[in-house]
């Protein structure tokens, strides 16, 4: 199939129409303020990449449980709002968009970024490959605690709260983060989930939990501004189904029936060039814009698109460099390449120092 349209093109998602196709993806940068308070050094880095279709921020706890990382930002206190304030007007100025990634780590966190140093919780007790990033450095992941269910619903009732003062602080919509290993996505694959009441088990029974976040936030914020994310096969944070095409088929299958703003794909692997499922069976499922993530270049994404593969393709490290990607692929511009060094933490340098063409 071939489309009209080209990741210039303006797009109609949720209420709103974005200028183009070119979507910031989410990036933590661990440079939040006190109190994981959003700064304006925050607010000048998303102000600086308005040019985009739309902004997703880098992912933002719903609750101090949701923490498992250091300086990373929150949407939990009223501070917290103040501070996002601050970015959404900043990006609004320069008639930019912007959705709020909302975010609860599960299992992927540390006894000292908990409240109360209590154990990070997860659908089941299985701790993770790997090692948390905390102010100590480097520590082992520790067993999580596993949910009982009772508690659930206070986990749903955080997205919602969250949901609440994302609308306060400014932003068009919220993204739920459903992708990556953390809490949502931990529900949803097996190797994670080894439940035994209604919340494991069969397919229905692991995206339980997300279904019911889904329709808690959209039931108070409006469908058309609740996106989600998803990464069927990604290994990143110990992360494996053993049947990821079926069990994402369902997922988009049930999120379809919410109608939500945009589906957002983490194609593949992101720590490796695997690439196994089959991202049509995917996205046929899904009658509202799909985004597509992961190892697009300006040629690929803009064929995709041009296919009628995608709808919108988002850019993760190439927006870090290139506050002015946009301009840049329009005008077949260099394209200029991060430090990874300092992709996570720090101050300016590496964050809001690169220049515009
Ligand atoms: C990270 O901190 O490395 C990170 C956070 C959220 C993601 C993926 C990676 O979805």
């Amino acid at each position: 199939m071939t489309t009209q349209h080209d990741l210039f093109d303006p797009i109609e998602v949720g209420d709103y129409t974005f200028p183009n196709r070119i979507i910031m993806a989410p990036l933590t940068r661990n440079r939040a303020g006190e109190g994981n308070v959003p700064t304006g050094m925050n607010a000048s880095y998303y102000q600086q990449r308005a040019g985009a279709g739309m902004i997703i921020t880098e992912a933002t706890q719903i609750s101090p449980q949701g923490v498992g990382y250091p300086a990373t930002p929150g949407i939990h206190s009223d501070e917290q709002v103040a501070g996002w304030k601050r970015v959404t007007d900043a990006v609004h100025e320069k008639n930019g968009h912007i959705f709020l990634q909302l975010w609860h780590v599960g299992r992927i966190s540390h006894p000292s970024l908990q409240p109360d140093g209590q154990l990070p919780v997860a659908p089941s007790a299985i701790k993770p490959e790997g090692e948390a990033f905390t102010y100590e450095g480097l520590q082992e992941f520790v067993e999580p605690r596993a949910l009982e269910k009772d508690e659930l619903a206070s986990i749903i009732a955080d997205y919602v709260n969250a949901a609440r003062k994302a609308m306060q602080a400014g932003f068009e919509g919220v993204e739920i983060h459903a992708a990556n290993g953390y809490l949502l996505d931990q529900f949803l694959r097996d190797g994670s989930n080894q439940r035994e009441d209604e919340y494991g088990g069969s397919v229905e029974n692991r995206m339980r939990l997300l279904r019911e976040v889904v329709e808690a936030v959209c039931a108070v914020i409006g469908n058309r501004k609740v996106g989600v994310r998803i990464s069927p096969e990604n290994s990143f944070n110990d992360m494996h189904d053993s049947d990821a095409q079926n069990t994402f088929n369902a997922v988009t299958e049930m999120l379809n029936g919410f109608n939500p703003a945009y589906l957002h794909v983490l194609e593949g692997d992101m720590g490796s060039d695997k690439r196994e499922l089959d991202y049509a069976q995917i996205k046929s499922r899904f009658s509202g814009p799909y985004m597509a993530n992961c190892g697009y270049d300006f040629e690929r994404a803009d064929q995709a698109v041009k296919n009628g593969e995608v709808d919108m393709v988002s850019f993760g490290t190439l927006f870090i460099s290139n506050p002015d990607l946009v301009e840049r692929f329009k005008t077949g511009a260099e394209l200029a390449t991060g430090d990874k060094s300092t992709f996570y933490g720090g101050d300016e340098k590496g964050y809001t120092d690169y220049p515009t063409l």
